[in-house]
């Protein structure tokens, strides 16, 4: 192995995932390589139906019905997991990866106080217990700059707002001290000053010997996060590269037509702008234009 290979926490290669169903098989990803560096955030980019979903989800172990994959390789923590059964993958759950979604409601148990949520982690995770544990659990939500963890830890989910919640989440999935942390779109369900400083903290969660892969479809917020980024569309990794290289000189005809619909990280005072719906479809529209020149010329 290479050192640029053991320096990874993620490394996938020509992953080639299809779902079958009902006696048909449809292709989902074809052929993705996908590097997520030691103390960096990667951002997996790409509009609605790219597959950006379903890299995060081959690389937890978690394809839907049906989903499997038919060529390639995933490389997580340094343990081949391409062919594991869930039994293999559940101790890896939490201490090399861990999840964030962009619903921080299917994360937490409605019926159980933040506190316990907290502390069941440290207790599965770390074995911490009572006082400890407790200690910790402050700790942690002091660090994800939670006003109040006193009252935090004793409140329901339906107590505190979406941002506290997606904090409390993030807490949760920081609490294992993971390897890799997986933010799929965390922030879209967000308003946009809370999504600013949920993503700050995942940036600072990229410390010493952590990664992140974080999933988004606005390339404002990975000028703005992000070391380096994958673009995908269709299934494919159309271009990746270190975020000043790829935004300077975006090979892809894509890649610059997100761009152009994107502020600046290179002029301040850009806020970050989501991107409209009307742009995503035009941006599709002139993707899959791409894919129908690319097709008669293959
Ligand atoms: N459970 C599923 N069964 C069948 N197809 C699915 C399933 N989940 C996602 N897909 C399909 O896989 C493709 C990629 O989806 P996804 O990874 O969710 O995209 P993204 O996250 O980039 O929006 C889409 O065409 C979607 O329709
Ligand atoms: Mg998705």
């Amino acid at each position: 192995m290479t050192d640029q290979a053991t320096d990874a926490v993620l490394r996938i290669e020509d992953l080639h995932v299809e779902i079958r169903k009902a006696g048909h098989a449809t292709p989902i990803l074809r052929g993705v390589n996908l590097t997520v560096p030691v103390g960096r955030v990667h951002a997996l980019v790409g509009e609605s139906g790219g597959g950006k979903s379903m890299v995060t989800k081959a690389a937890t172990g978690l394809l839907p019905t049906g989903g499997v994959i038919t060529q390639g390789r995933i490389v997580l923590d340094g343990h081949d997991v391409t062919r594991y059964g869930e039994a293999q993958w559940r101790p890896l759950r939490g201490g090399s990866v861990s999840m964030v979604l962009q619903d921080p409601l299917t994360a937490l148990n409605p019926v159980r106080r933040i506190g316990a949520q907290i502390m069941d982690v440290l207790r599965l995770h770390r074995g911490l217990r009572g006082a400890e544990a407790e200690r910790e659990c402050i700790q942690l939500l002091e660090m994800v700059q939670l006003r109040e963890p006193a009252r935090v830890v004793r409140a329901y989910p339906h107590e505190l707002s979406g941002g506290m919640r997606q904090r409390v989440v993030i807490t949760m999935a920081w609490a294992c001290k993971p390897r890799l942390i997986i933010c799929d779109e965390p922030t879209t369900a967000l308003d946009v000053t809370v999504q600013k400083q949920v993503l700050r903290l995942i940036h600072r969660l990229a410390g010493d010997g952590q990664g992140v892969l974080l999933v988004t479809h606005d390339l404002g917020v990975v000028a703005k996060l992000c070391h380096s980024l994958s673009v995908i569309h269709g299934g494919r990794i159309l271009e990746e590269g270190a975020v000043e290289q790829v935004y300077a000189a975006p090979r892809h005809a894509y890649t610059r037509a997100l761009l152009a619909a994107t502020p600046r990280f290179d002029q301040p005072g850009h806020e970050l702008l989501p991107v409209s719906d009307a742009l995503i479809d035009q941006l599709m529209a002139e993707a899959r234009d791409y894919d129908r020149q690319r097709a008669a010329m293959a």
